[in-house]
């Protein structure tokens, strides 16, 4: 596994949750799901505080610890519109909302939301509520690193966008397939973010998340793709 020496560590939780403790001792969580999170290792369930979190859309294996997790530690919760209205709802009164294209400071950490293909709806109780859409974000940590978290998504011809505009370092790609992009689409998002380094997530928390590293590898090398893929194991970090 690469060390990158930056003074930032990037720990994977399982599925699509990353703890990022920045150079400036911020603590980021992104996509917040942990007690139900059958991947996430027992000891990484303790959070001493969670400075910001973000929420890439509304589907419960994205924000299902976010209520009471962004209480508990007043995190500011970075996420569009429409979640940010329905943890208002829900009491949790530190959102800070944005959308697509934008970005906003939060204590020194710079985030951008950008597109991803998928769905969001909110399932509360019976009722299923409007999520608004799903998204992605550039983190750009403060010395410049920028780390691309694509949330769920499928393939989509505008990711060359997002590397043209923020040329990300690290990109946390979905591989698992089934609801999300495979190794065949995320060897050609990669194609389009090239970042230096691939994070594979949301893949082998369930027995129909099937995409591995491995075969994400197989697909750059098909492809003549640089990136290299680290694969981190639930608990590892970057660093
Ligand atoms: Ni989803
Ligand atoms: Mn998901």
């Amino acid at each position: 596994m690469p060390t990158l020496n930056r003074g930032f560590a990037l720990t994977w939780l399982g599925h699509s949750t990353f703890r990022l403790v920045t150079r400036g001792a911020k603590t980021v969580l992104m996509d917040p799901w942990v007690e139900g999170n059958p991947a996430c290792p027992q000891n990484q369930k303790h959070f001493d505080k969670i400075d910001i979190m973000t929420i890439s859309h509304g589907h419960d294996d994205h924000m299902g610890d976010a209520v009471t997790l962004a209480k508990k530690h007043r995190s500011t919760v970075v996420c569009i519109y429409e979640i940010h209205a329905w943890l208002q709802r829900k009491g949790v009164t530190t959102t800070s909302p944005m959308n697509k294209g934008g970005t906003q400071d939060v204590q020194g950490v710079r985030f951008t939301m950008t597109q991803a293909l998928h769905s969001g709806g909110i399932e509360d109780g019976s009722q299923v509520y409007y999520g608004g859409e799903p998204s992605g974000f550039v983190v750009t940590l403060e010395d410049g690193t920028r780390i691309y978290h694509a949330g769920d998504t499928a393939v989509f011809s505008d990711m060359a966008l997002i590397g043209e505009i923020y040329q990300p370092e690290i990109a946390l790609l979905p591989i698992g397939d089934l609801y999300t992009m495979s190794p065949r689409e995320a060897a050609v998002a990669a194609r389009m973010l090239k970042p230096k380094y691939i994070v594979p997530m949301h893949h082998g928390t369930f027995p129909a998340l099937t995409g591995t590293p491995d075969a994400l590898r197989e697909e750059l090398r098909k492809q003549g793709v640089a990136s290299e893929v680290v694969a981190l194991r639930p608990g590892e970090t970057l660093s």
